[in-house]
């Protein structure tokens, strides 16, 4: 089965092809026009999918050596993200799927994200604990079954790809931040001692607010040329607290579950470090990874689990609407 994924839940507009389980092509067009706002702004993200979607998808028709006609489905993401954003990429998947007479099946981002770790990872199977960590989410998740997501822990303010965004732009450096954090810390050491948020004994759940005030005020009175510590310092050192968390709370879930499996989801996965880190603190854990494109926003793991659907009887009506708060399970 050949289908056509597309992905416009935030500033990424993504298509991509997939026939029978296997990726044909998958292009991400990263929107630059944010970048001197320091962050997203929404009514220009859905605009650029509109300008953007068109071409984007001829292109990975091409790249896949597919024409139009060839598409037996779409997969388009639903939610959770921008309103406006998720419209522009469901109304174009509407038209298409109208214009071509074939079904679509509606996704929800934060489980194809998940999914993601299927095409990484064939053999992978259920069960396992799942963090997921992107910019909008940091949560774990028990995965008993397919379709079964029970909730284990989340954050209770700031997401871990939110923490990096946002002590990048403390930090001065660019956004999106995780990928500038990263590169910055690699020429720093870990010496300065931020707070690791671990809350309660048993807790599962997260707070990165602490650490991102922390970092606030380190910097009100910083200035490199006479502070004994580099700016890669503050970077590698507030990036390390960030990471320690999310590896001791997965552990923490993984004893909980009883578990020796666990599936890293979202962009945040892309970090070298973490998984550095994780796989130093749980040794004998079996842990998997996205492929680094396929951790941050794609529509390949979109087109995938659509067809996952499709394999399965589900399609989904063509009066679907956006859910800009769609959550699993
Ligand atoms: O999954 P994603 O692409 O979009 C959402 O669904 O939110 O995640 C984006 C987040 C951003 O906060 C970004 O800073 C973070 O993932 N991120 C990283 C890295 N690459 C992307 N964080 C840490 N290290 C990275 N290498
Ligand atoms: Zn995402």
């Amino acid at each position: 089965m050949i289908v056509l994924g597309i992905e416009t839940s935030c500033d990424e507009t993504a298509a991509a092809v997939c026939r029978d389980g296997r990726i044909l092509s998958s292009l991400v067009n990263t929107q630059t026009i944010h970048h001197r706002y320091g962050g997203v702004v929404p009514e220009l993200a859905s605009r650029e999918h509109e300008r953007g979607l068109n071409i984007l998808v001829d292109a990975a028709l091409v790249e896949a050596g597919l024409k139009r006609d060839t598409i037996q489905a779409l997969a388009v993401t639903q939610g959770p993200g921008l309103a406006g954003s998720l419209l522009a990429g469901i109304c174009f998947a509407k038209g298409l799927a109208l214009g071509l007479g074939v079904p679509i099946i509606a996704v929800n981002h934060l489980e194809a994200h998940i999914f993601a770790n299927f095409l990484a990872d064939p053999t992978l199977d259920h069960p396992f604990v799942c963090l997921l960590v992107s910019g909008g989410h940091t949560q774990l998740w028990w995965v008993p079954k397919r379709g079964v997501y029970e909730l284990l822990g989340q954050s209770r303010d700031d997401a871990a790809g939110e923490a990096f965004d946002k002590g990048a732009r403390i930090l001065g450096l660019g956004y999106p931040g995780g990928p500038e954090i990263e590169r910055l810390a690699e020429l720093g050491r870990v010496l300065i001692d931020f707070p690791r948020s671990l809350l309660e004994r048993d807790s599962l759940d997260f707070s990165f607010s602490g650490l991102k005030t922390a970092l606030l005020y380190f910097m009100d009175s910083y200035q490199e040329a006479t502070s004994p510590y580099s700016l890669a310092d503050v970077a590698a050192s507030y990036q390390q607290a960030i990471l320690e968390v999310l590896a001791e709370k997965l552990a923490r879930a993984l004893e909980h579950t009883a578990s020796g499996k666990a599936v890293i989801a979202g962009g945040v996965a892309a970090n070298r470090h973490l998984r550095e880190l994780v796989s130093n603190r749980l040794p004998s854990t079996r842990t998997i990874y996205p492929d680094l494109p396929l951790c941050t926003d794609n529509a390949a793991m979109v087109a995938f689990l659509g067809e996952v659907y499709l394999q399965e009887g589900q399609t989904s009506s063509l009066d679907f609407s956006a859910r800009p708060n769609l959550r699993l399970g």
